[in-house]
């Protein structure tokens, strides 16, 4: 279809929210009105919003003011799959999924929708991906806290999270050191330990432990007791929530039935400090960051990230290039089709320079 068709787009984020999404949705609504003279829709809560016909239009004021607020202000949701949406439950209260894709494709077109932009992770972008063969025209803005998206170098929110998880460990180092003690700190990432890795490197963890690296209990209580020995007065570890013991299982926090990606990890923090204090004769104690490292304001990197990113995303749509998301290779911005990135996730590879740079300064991985 020729690019000159479109008239009119609507905007939704979807998955967890995350810092820089309102400054994503004002990049993208104000380089669509102002360089194309498009008009604007917001879709309410993710793709729940286009199965169930909950779509206004955006002004200029509405999307005024947002650059440095935290959170969507368009909602989100992280359930609303319309290839497999849950309506109901049946006797045993299993949900019953069923394929909804239609009915939200027949909203797009109700309104007169050239196109999406979809702001989210690799399960919104699954989302999206199921609705292309419907004919909905999409494209993707990579965001998430866990930086976890495969194709592109980073995503919009990873920054902040990080400035929020280094700021927290920075403060619990004071602690530790007051009381001589094991302080572990859990951070969020699902299946990825790019944010750990990162706050656990600025913050100078002693020890960081993430998923990709499965730990082995004996050892970390051997570094732990070794840097008592040196005179050392505490040490820090930075845990992801996906993290390990070798030949042992992921912590799994909640299981959520009808969500796509039902499984929460989290609350590996407490049982670790328990085992250190046991093995180690050392007071511990844990701290979960959790749903923290999600909220507050972008940092000044997130904002120009997200404004960048949004602004591709437009110029994307007035190119006539849809079905791509915008991602960031070796530091310039480009994109790449949408089903490449789609129900898959960037994990660290173990030999990163990252990881050999914060082994080189003495860091554990507990390995
Ligand atoms: O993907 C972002 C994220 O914050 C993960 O780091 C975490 O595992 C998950 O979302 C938590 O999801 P929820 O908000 O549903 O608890």
């Amino acid at each position: 279809m020729d690019a000159k068709a479109i008239r009119r787009i609507g905007i939704l984020t979807g998955g967890g929210d995350c810092p820089g999404i309102n400054a994503v949705i004002r990049a993208v609504s104000k380089t669509a009105m102002y360089d194309h003279g498009w008009e604007c829709f917001g879709i309410e809560d993710g793709f729940l919003g286009l199965i169930e016909n909950r779509i206004h239009p955006l002004h200029s004021a509405d999307v005024s003011n947002i650059l440095t607020r935290g959170g969507t202000i368009l909602g989100t949701s992280n359930k609303a799959n319309p290839a497999r949406f849950a309506v109901g439950t049946n006797k045993l209260g299993e949900p019953i999924f069923e394929d909804v894709r239609e009915k939200a494709a027949a909203h797009y077109h109700e309104h007169g929708l050239d196109a999406l932009v979809v702001i989210g992770g690799d399960g919104t972008m699954s989302c999206a991906a199921g609705m292309i063969p419907l004919g909905v025209r999409c494209v993707g803005v990579p965001k998430t806290i866990d930086n976890d998206l495969m194709h592109t170098h980073i995503t919009f929110g990873f920054t902040t999270a990080v400035e929020t998880g280094t700021e927290a460990i920075d403060r619990v180092h004071t602690t530790a050191a007051s009381h001589h003690r094991i302080m572990v700190v859990e951070l969020m990432g699902r299946n990825a330990g790019w944010l750990t890795l990162f706050v656990g490197m600025a913050s100078g963890a002693d020890a960081i432990l993430i998923p990709e690296i499965p730990y082995d209990i004996g050892r970390l209580c051997e570094f732990c007791k070794a840097r008592k020995a040196e005179g050392k007065r505490s040490t820090i570890v930075a845990v992801a929530e996906g993290a390990r013991p070798i030949g042992g299982d992921q912590f799994v926090q909640q299981t959520i039935a009808d969500s796509p990606d039902p499984v929460r990890l989290g609350g590996i923090a407490p049982v670790l400090a328990r085992q250190l204090e046991m093995c180690s004769h050392m007071e511990a104690r844990s701290v979960i960051l959790g749903h923290v490292l999600r909220g507050g304001s972008p940092s000044g990197m997130d904002r120009i990230l997200a404004t960048r990113f949004g602004h591709k995303a437009a110029d994307l749509l007035a190119a006539g290039r849809f079905n791509e998301l915008v991602v960031v290779q070796h530091g310039a911005l480009t994109s790449v089709p949408i089903t490449d990135v789609a129900e898959k996730q960037r994990l660290v590879p173990v030999e990163d320079d990252l990881v050999r740079a914060a082994r080189a300064v003495g860091t554990s991985f507990g390995d």
